[in-house]
């Protein structure tokens, strides 16, 4: 039998993700203006770019119905485009944002398209948790599954105010959300993008705040 909620959680999947991907055009336009110095219009140039880059093959993997084949993946640099990225949704929050990255974290075999997309759900989500201020830490480090295997674990830590217990019970189910205007797609599809690399996803939430944790193997 056709899974249609599924289906649709990948259809409505792609939708969120092409609406991130023109979200942060729109931000990096805004953030192109006359003035700027030389340094920091190259660098929002580029990624720009890249949002366009993502937008397009997006574009094809509709038009295949396939993935994009796998690559060796820096998460270092993905992490630190990211944050340019976010940066000035987080400093409009009063989101303090710590990144922390060992120097020889290794590169992983993945799709950095699928990467940068789980990431910046999970980022989204911890912002739009602390709009009143907070503090957000973002580590890289090199770690252990349970069985011993080398993984690369990325953590977003924050310090909102928690998940609802009975969203987190189901917080794998597509369209689970608690915003008025949210699709609850994001942990969902971060979920299901860290599985199709093999690794998962680690979800825990209190009082203290929330941690994601992927689990990717390295
Ligand atoms: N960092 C977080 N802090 C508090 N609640 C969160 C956090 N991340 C996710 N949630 C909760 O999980 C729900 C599902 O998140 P998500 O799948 O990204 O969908 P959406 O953001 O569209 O609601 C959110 O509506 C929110 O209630
Ligand atoms: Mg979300």
């Amino acid at each position: 039998m056709r899974d249609v909620v599924k289906e649709a959680a990948e259809t409505f999947g792609v939708v969120h993700s092409l609406k991130n991907h023109i979200s942060s055009l729109r931000v990096l336009m805004g953030l192109i203006e006359p003035g700027l110095s030389g340094s920091d219009y190259e660098k929002y140039h580029r990624l720009m770019k890249r949002e366009l880059e993502d937008i397009s093959q997006l574009m094809l993997c509709i038009q295949n119905g396939r993935d994009p084949d796998s690559q060796q993946v820096n998460l270092k640099d993905l992490l630190k485009d990211l944050y340019a990225l976010m940066a000035p949704r987080s400093e409009l929050a009063g989101v303090d944002t710590e990144l922390e990255l060992p120097g020889d974290l290794p590169e992983i075999p993945g799709n950095l398209l699928f990467l940068a997309e789980a990431f910046r759900n999970v980022w989204e989500n911890a912002i739009e948790a602390m709009e009143r201020g907070g503090k957000l830490e973002i580590t890289a480090a090199k770690s252990q599954d349970p069985e011993g295997h080398p993984v690369i674990e990325v953590t977003f830590k924050d310090n909102g105010p928690g998940i609802p217990a009975e969203v987190l019970s189901r917080i794998a189910t597509p369209f689970v959300t608690t915003k008025q205007d949210g699709m609850g797609l994001g942990l969902s599809t971060a979920r299901s993008i860290a599985e199709k690399h093999g690794g998962e996803l680690v979800i825990s939430s209190g009082a203290w705040g929330t941690s994601v944790t992927f689990r990717l193997p390295a």
